[in-house]
């Protein structure tokens, strides 16, 4: 053995013990026993929650129109277009059912070649045990199709890392007037 490849041989063992080392101590307690029960602690108090609702707009009055560009109203699918809305959540599908929330956010038409929406949204619980609480919404709705998904990507309150998906169809759709009532079935995981 040469003297060059020997010096290799021993930076190389200097290397790996000092990473074997800095490894072994930032992972003092992250054995696979600690790491497993962690896990096995955190899925245990998992939960699915599954809720139903319906969500009610009347143009003008539960939402606005914020933004648009000139070439809006001549686009098919009035691209560009924005509201805001605070829409109420209601236990039933009639608009005077009992309240159990709002969904405050806003949505946009971000598709040129069919109704599409980019919607981005809270759902804020005011009822009984979710009062307080919200679920964060995101996602594709083509408002043409009947059945659609949303995303929910995050939560609060008893909600707290929720992630789950919001199955949405319109139990009513006025086109011309933008008037709706949705029904929404939203199933979340959260801890
Ligand atoms: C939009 O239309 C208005 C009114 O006609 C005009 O003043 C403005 O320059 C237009 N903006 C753009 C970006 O074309
Ligand atoms: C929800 O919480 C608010 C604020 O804490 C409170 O004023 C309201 O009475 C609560 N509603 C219900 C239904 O518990
Ligand atoms: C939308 O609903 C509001 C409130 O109920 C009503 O005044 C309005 O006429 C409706 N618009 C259409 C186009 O149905």
């Amino acid at each position: 053995m040469n003297r060059p490849s020997l010096y290799l041989i021993m930076m190389y063992v200097v290397v790996v013990s000092a990473a074997v080392l800095a490894f072994s101590c930032n992972a003092a307690d992250q054995q696979p026993e600690d790491v497993k029960k962690w896990l096995e602690q955190r899925e245990n108090h998992k939960k699915i929650t599954k809720l139903h609702f319906y969500f009610h707009e009347l143009r003008e009055r539960t939402s606005t129109l914020v933004a648009q560009a000139n070439s809006s109203a001549t686009s098919p699918t009035f691209f560009g277009v924005t509201y805001v809305m605070d829409d109420p959540l209601t236990a039933g599908p009639e608009f005077t059912s009992e309240p159990v929330g709002r969904a405050q956010g806003l949505y946009a038409s971000a598709s040129k070649e069919e109704a599409g929406l980019v919607c981005v949204f809270n759902f804020v619980f005011t009822n009984d045990k979710y009062n307080g609480s919200s679920l964060s919404i995101f996602g594709y709705n083509p408002t043409l199709r009947q059945s659609r998904e949303l995303v929910v990507v995050g939560g609060t309150g008893v909600f707290r890392m929720a992630r789950g998906v919001a199955v949405l169809s319109f139990v009513y759709f006025d086109v011309a007037g933008g008037n709706a009532t949705v029904e929404y079935n939203v199933i979340v995981e959260h801890y």
